[in-house]
């Protein structure tokens, strides 16, 4: 997983990073895929022009809320408090639950049946419950999607939220 997602090797604390990698493992491992199949299932099943695959969006979204989470520590100094392993963490696995929400029928992607009732934010925060992720991690990705928005978010899930639509919207996806 480390070489799938090559920033969760930035998280400092050991247990997280471990918790981290065996959240996605779990989750593969449920969601009846390999590894390989990240590279090729899409992060989407909305309407969009291009649709990358869900290893190339969740770095993408790793990448644009680390960099943010810098800029606001470069301009407001003392006055923002970001954890950057809760945030690294956090992006990493906010689309965990997607391998659970999506299945394969003869090559198409569609959502399982269990997707079908329960969506990615909720089955990826419950598998990261069960793995022992901490509750801040699970914050992040049962609000980073419009069920978070009526829930007031740590600084953190606001970058990986931001992050995400920006993954999304800025390639032609719509809601
Ligand atoms: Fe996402």
């Amino acid at each position: 997983m480390n070489k799938i997602f090559p920033l969760i090797d930035r998280i400092s604390n050991s247990s997280l990073l471990a918790r981290t990698v065996s959240c996605w493992e779990e989750a593969v491992k449920r969601g009846g895929w390999t590894k390989v199949d990240l590279h090729k299932i899409p992060f989407t099943l909305l309407a969009a022009e291009y649709k990358p695959s869900i290893v190339t969006h969740t770095n993408g979204v790793a990448e644009a809320a680390v960099a943010m989470a810098e800029v606001l520590k470069r301009v407001y100094g003392d006055h923002i408090e970001i954890d950057m392993d809760i945030l690294i963490s956090g992006a990493i696995l906010h689309d965990v639950g997607k391998v659970l929400e999506y299945a394969e029928v003869k090559g198409k992607y569609k959502k399982s049946a269990s997707g079908k009732l329960v969506r990615h934010p909720v089955s990826g925060t419950a598998l990261a419950a069960e793995m022992g992720l901490p509750t801040e991690v699970q914050h992040i990705i049962a609000t980073h999607s419009y069920e978070g928005d009526k829930t007031p978010r740590t600084v953190e899930s606001v970058l990986v939220h931001h992050a995400d639509f920006t993954n999304f919207e800025a390639l032609g996806g719509e809601l």
